[in-house]
């Protein structure tokens, strides 16, 4: 009786550290898809010019390597090229596209849209998702990005976007309203 009682307790230790074993590696693949997200807070959002400025974008991302590709991408407007996880652009001081793995935004590759109110104690954040609406334009960002597609939504000039109602020198005009920048 003794024998059988340990042969079943040892049975099920074994099932049962089997099943441990399963879950544990199946957590460990459902995080290593998502692991290299990153988390996007208002803190992250600083003076526009902390960015590098590619014509009219600035772009950012915290790994050194990382920005140099994403500037090689936006640069040379490489098309059918995903921008690194992590990337940051701005146009304008209080809109953002922050890009995440594909599946966390199908819709949009992964980008995440925000709209930002600022002031010199620093950024909120307005909006942010997929379906986030420029309320001056009265139009949602992806309504204008979408045809930029094969630019992973990247518009610039080339890439098939509505354009917007601003010339090259009210761009420069914008963004020197910051009021997140140091004073000159
Ligand atoms: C009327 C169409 C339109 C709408 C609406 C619009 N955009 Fe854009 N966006 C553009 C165009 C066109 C450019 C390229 C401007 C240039 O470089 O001359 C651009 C550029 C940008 C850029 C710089 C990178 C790039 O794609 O060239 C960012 C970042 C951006 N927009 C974010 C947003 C966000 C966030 C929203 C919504 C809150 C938004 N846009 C709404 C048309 C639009």
């Amino acid at each position: 009786m003794r024998f059988v009682l340990t042969c079943l307790s040892r049975i099920s230790a074994f099932v049962c550290k089997r099943g441990v074993f399963t879950i544990v590696l199946g957590l460990s693949i459902v995080s290593s898809v998502y692991a290299q997200d990153i988390v996007v807070s208002e803190k992250d959002f600083t003076c526009i010019r902390d960015g590098r400025q590619i014509r009219n974008t600035f772009i950012r991302h915290s790994d050194p390597e990382k920005l140099k590709e994403a500037m090689r991408i936006f640069e040379n407007s490489v098309p059918d090229t995903e921008y690194p996880v992590g990337t940051f652009l701005q146009l304008v001081p209080f809109e953002a596209m922050v890009k995440h793995p594909r599946e966390k935004f199908p819709k949009t590759n992964g980008w995440e849209f925000f709209a930002l109110d600022l002031s010199e104690a620093g950024t909120k954040i307005r909006d942010r998702g997929d379906n986030v609406v420029n309320l001056s334009l009265g139009a949602p960002c992806l309504s204008c990005h979408q045809p930029a597609a094969k630019f992973d939504f990247v518009c610039e000039k080339k890439h098939g976007c509505a354009p917007l109602p601003f010339d090259d020198k009210k761009f420069v005009e914008i963004q020197a309203t910051d009021p997140r920048c140091p004073k000159k």
